[in-house]
């Protein structure tokens, strides 16, 4: 099976053409590394000892898309290119909308003129929004806080459209939760650009003297410390979950959702605490006001994930805080 992954040079993606490449999938890889760099191709090389091709290419490029599907035979795209800063969403909406929405329509355009019908498109846990109480099933109503959060419900209300309109297509919509840790090789991981807006690449930026202080928001919640709980995953296992929905992307009738987590919520200071234990370093922290926007638990109900496609998470609190540590250190 031949896969497109858009965005492969990617945090997320590059731990997945690792998976896809060591699972026997043949991999095609685009990105503009708006975000992210040649290295990580290079990685990826390192790790499989495979090969793959690459295309330098905008997904906002009609054109260009269009040429990689001309140039291969796709089955299936795994679709991870676009923007993600939730601040810088807010500071610059058209940015955000233009790139992530209209990026996506040109490669479904593109897609349908080659009749590739089956994607697994990078949803987010943020579209649960505010009104709904943890654990979050994939059933609860949907809404958003930023443009970052309306960009990933519209793509997934496209792709349910577009599901509606022709019985053909199969789409798997993975609602990542909070994927941080990196792979075991130390060669990929998160390269936070410019100051990060996520907990991991902060802790790690501070840990390694690169910012002072991080600032704890809220220790005020209705959580066992007061600060804010989340659902950790691993990149690794995180990757593996996209390898599954691919296997069984033939009996998803339509468009279907899929929470990407463990089930279990870690405070930001266990998160903390526990990062300082393994790597045996200090973090500075304050605690600061509440985040707007920002809500005090978020974890997933994980059932459908693993009762439908099989998945289950292997990676502990620890190992996702010492993998990012180790990565960080090695770059
Ligand atoms: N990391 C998270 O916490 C998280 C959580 C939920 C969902 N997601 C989603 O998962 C996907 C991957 O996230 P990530 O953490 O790996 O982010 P990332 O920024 O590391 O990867 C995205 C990749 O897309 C590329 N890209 C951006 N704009 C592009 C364009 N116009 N054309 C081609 N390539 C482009 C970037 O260069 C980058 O390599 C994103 O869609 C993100 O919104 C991420």
């Amino acid at each position: 099976m031949k896969v497109l992954v858009t965005g492969g040079a990617g945090f997320i993606g590059s731990h997945t053409c690792v998976e896809l490449l060591n699972n026997g999938y043949d991999v095609v890889v685009m990105d503009n590394f708006y975000n992210s760099s040649p290295d990580a191709l290079e990685a990826i090389k390192k790790i499989t000892g495979k090969d793959f091709k690459f295309y330098e290419c905008d997904m906002l490029d009609y054109d260009g898309v269009d040429k990689i599907f001309s140039e291969n035979e796709i089955d299936a795209v795994i679709h991870f290119a676009g923007l993600k800063a939730v601040g810088e969403s807010v500071e610059k909406p058209l940015f955000y909308y233009h790139t992530n929405i209209t990026g996506t329509l040109t490669l479904l355009k593109v897609m349908k003129k080659h009749n590739v019908k089956k994607i697994v498109f990078s949803s987010s846990a943020t579209v649960y929004g505010m009104g709904n109480v943890a654990p979050f099933n994939e059933s609860m109503p949907l809404s958003t806080t930023n443009p970052y959060g309306s960009t990933k419900l519209m793509i997934e209300d496209i792709l349910r459209d577009v599901c509606v309109s022709d019985a053909e297509w199969h789409v798997a919509l993975l609602r990542y939760f909070n994927p941080i840790g990196a792979h075991e090789s130390g060669l990929i991981g998160e390269r936070p650009n410019g100051i990060p807006n996520n907990l991991m690449p902060y802790v790690t930026m501070v840990a390694a003297g690169k910012l002072p202080c991080l600032s704890v928001y809220g220790d005020d919640y209705d959580t066992p410390d007061g600060t804010g709980v989340r659902d950790y995953i691993h990149v690794c296992d995180l990757a593996v979950g996209h390898i599954l929905a691919l296997k069984k992307i033939d009996d998803i009738k339509g468009a279907r959702a899929y929470n990407l987590g463990t089930g279990n919520g870690v405070s930001v200071l266990e998160l903390v605490h526990t990062f300082e234990k393994v790597n045996n370093i200090k973090v500075n922290y304050k605690i600061v006001d509440r985040r707007p926007g920002d809500i005090g638990t978020c974890y997933a109900d994980a059932t459908r994930a693993q009762t439908e496609l099989g998945f289950k998470t292997t990676h502990s609190v620890e190992d996702m805080c010492k993998s990012s540590w180790e990565f960080i250190k090695n770059n």
